[in-house]
């Protein structure tokens, strides 16, 4: 039985490798934060299984990550860790190089001073991030990066770091540079995930409108349960290499949007032009859409679209399993199907105080 540590199972994308993995048959390991709320939500349903273990540790902190690689003594690494979003990284630059730069070199020494540089496998979540500013569209593998971001230079380091120690010691170290890729378990500030959201909520009239940044920005969005297969294949071959993961096909957010709302029953149409865009209701005129300077970031990624030839010849992996139409299409029916059992427990806590106030109920 192989032994895999994953930092970053809470995540959208940690939460479904470990699936992935159980599935196969690993022992699974993975590494927490403490808080004070519960944030477990998306690996609830594996909690239990006798093949999943969780150990607590954070990016920040050496002597935990040594513990836990210590104690397990794993086959496969996956990195996935990270302060994973962008526009927060320009108001917590320092924390975010801390975790996601520091962070990967943390794990590696801690490989080094386990002594299992010869055995242990490591997967790093590298991102199309590092293309920025971007000098070629689409992107490979031999694409410049230019990174446009707190959150994308401390990934640069990641990177390279990782690079580093592939040709320094001879470790298996591998980059999968991950185009976007979302899911019904996306984090809800996330563009993807904040327009199914919304959509849902409005056409349920629990919300009367979405507030969004830049409506122009081209991203090649794929789904995250089709992505982290590709991080166990990476592991899986002779030798360890990067790799491009994306679906190769382009939209931009007010293409998403369009899509969202048509799932959710709305036809949407967009009028007028930067600041004073606005998606509207066709059937009613209502404005449910706008743009808000709040979610413009000083610096912004907009033309990300993949290459993923490479991880089609060599991993084999097919990256049009998943259409951009199905992957809208399941995000915004998991997000009417949460609003509406949203909806029904207020239904039930209006009824219940009522019933309570007027004695019906004790
Ligand atoms: P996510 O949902 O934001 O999950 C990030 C994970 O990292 C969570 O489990 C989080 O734990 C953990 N984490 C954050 N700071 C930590 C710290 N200081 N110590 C320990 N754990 C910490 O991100 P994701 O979408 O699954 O992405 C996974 C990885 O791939 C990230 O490294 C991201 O940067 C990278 N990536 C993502 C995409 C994408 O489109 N999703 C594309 C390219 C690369 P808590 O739950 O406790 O916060
Ligand atoms: N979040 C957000 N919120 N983004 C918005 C909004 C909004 O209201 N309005 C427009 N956008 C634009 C952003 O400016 C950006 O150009 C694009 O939508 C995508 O933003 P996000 O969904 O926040 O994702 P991201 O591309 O910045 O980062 C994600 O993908 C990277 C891979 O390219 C994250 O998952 C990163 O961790 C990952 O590395």
């Amino acid at each position: 039985m192989k032994k895999a540590v994953i930092f970053g199972i809470t995540g959208q994308d940690g939460s479904f490798l470990a699936e992935f993995l159980l599935a196969k048959n690993y022992e699974v390991h993975g590494v927490i934060r403490r808080s004070s709320t519960d944030y477990r939500e998306r690996i609830a349903h594996i909690e239990g299984h006798p093949d999943f273990h969780l150990h607590f540790g954070d990016m920040s902190d050496s002597l935990g990550i040594m513990q836990v690689i210590a104690k397990t003594r794993p086959d496969e690494i996956y990195n996935l860790a990270a302060q994973s979003h962008v526009q927060v990284s320009f108001d917590s630059p320092e924390y975010t190089a801390n975790v996601d730069a520091t962070g990967v070199l943390r794990v590696l020494e801690a490989v080094r001073t386990c002594g299992l540089e010869k055995t242990c496998r490591i997967y790093q979540a590298s991102t199309s991030e590092l293309y920025g500013r971007v000098e070629a569209v689409p992107q490979n593998e031999e694409t410049p990066f230019h990174p446009y971001s707190p959150y994308a230079v401390a990934k640069l380091y990641g990177f390279w770091i990782i690079r580093e120690y592939r040709d320094a010691y001879n470790m298996y170290c591998c980059n999968g540079i991950l185009f976007n890729h979302e899911s019904e378990r996306r984090g809800e500030t996330f563009v993807t995930r904040k327009i199914t959201l919304a959509a849902a909520r409005i056409k349920q009239g629990k919300q009367e409108k979405l507030y969004l940044g830049n409506l122009s920005s081209l991203r090649d969005w794929g789904y995250a349960k089709d992505y982290v297969e590709c991080m166990w294949l990476m592991l899986q071959q002779e030798r360890p290499d990067d790799y491009v993961i994306a679906t190769g096909e382009q939209h931009s957010v007010r293409e998403f949007c369009l899509a969202a709302f048509r799932e959710a029953g709305i036809e949407l149409e967009f009028r007028g032009e930067g600041i004073h865009e606005q998606g509207i209701d066709k059937a009613t005129g209502k404005v449910l859409v706008e743009v808000s300077p709040d979610f413009y970031r000083p610096t912004d990624v907009v033309n990300l679209l993949g290459d993923p030839s490479k991880a089609k010849r060599q991993l084999g992996w097919n990256p049009a399993k998943t259409s951009f139409e199905e992957l809208v299409r399941l995000m915004v029916q998991a997000d009417m199907a949460k609003v509406a059992v949203e909806r029904a427990g207020e239904k039930v806590r209006i009824n219940l105080e009522e019933y309570l106030e007027k004695g019906i109920v004790k």
